[in-house]
């Protein structure tokens, strides 16, 4: 039985990145009737910044070779690291348990939201893997950051992310949909670009739909 995580990012309720990802899931969830949908909503239950005594958890892991997700709590010797094992353990235990991993993501200043980059920071441990898993990254945007645009450069989410899941879970082909110039439905100055949104908004849904269709 496949389990799909949805780790929501977004600091609103009526979303762009969640829209996206709530096709995404509705997609899934047709496909896989018996899959079980986990949905970790950092807005109202956000992960806590890591303290002193997480980075004695992962300190100990790396001193002594630790990769086996299961062995983490070996480094468990203190009351405090007790403590941050106790705030760290039901993160790590469903994103282990996931075959398939959402995140859905604003943009906020050219990169993530810091809600999602203390839930990065609670569940990576030193060369933990997770190859094999499926990623995918439903974003949303003010602006426009595609192939050839003025701003593709400033694009920090996608390079942060892809280097991040590459680098530290070992994926290699995360799947990244993004609903573009947001902003055009409230800034004055990019009025003229709301129709690009609207193209972009049902691209990405369509995209979102037929991905989430078809992966068990
Ligand atoms: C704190 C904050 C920072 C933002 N920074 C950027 C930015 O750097 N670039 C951009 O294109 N849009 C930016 N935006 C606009 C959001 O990306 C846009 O509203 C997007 O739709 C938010 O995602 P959501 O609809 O899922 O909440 C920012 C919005 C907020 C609230």
């Amino acid at each position: 039985m496949s389990v799909l995580l949805h780790i929501a990012a977004s600091a609103r309720r009526d979303s762009f990145s969640r829209e996206l990802g709530d096709a995404f899931a509705a997609a899934w969830q047709s496909a896989n009737p018996s899959g079980t949908y986990v949905l970790r909503d950092l807005r109202t239950d956000p992960a806590p910044q890591i303290d002193e005594a997480w980075t004695e958890l992962c300190d100990h892991v790396l001193r002594h070779g630790i990769t086996d997700i299961s062995r983490y709590e070996e480094a468990v010797r203190t009351p405090d690291q007790a403590r941050a094992w106790e705030v760290l353990r039901p993160l790590l235990t469903e994103l282990a348990a996931a075959d398939v991993v959402l995140i859905t993501t604003p943009m906020y200043n050219f990169s993530v939201p810091a809600s999602l980059k203390a839930w990065i920071d609670q569940v990576t441990f030193p060369r933990m893997s997770l190859a094999g898993r499926r990623f995918v990254i439903a974003s949303a945007r003010g602006g426009a950051y595609g192939p050839g645009t003025p701003r593709e450069p400033y694009d920090h989410q996608e390079r942060y992310l892809r280097d991040f899941l590459a680098g530290h879970f070992a994926i290699d082909d995360p799947v990244f949909l993004a609903t573009e110039l947001v902003n055009s439905r409230i800034d004055p100055s990019l009025a003229a670009r709301r129709a690009q949104h609207d193209e972009s908004r049902a691209a990405a849904l369509t995209a979102a739909r037929e991905l989430g269709g078809g992966i068990r």
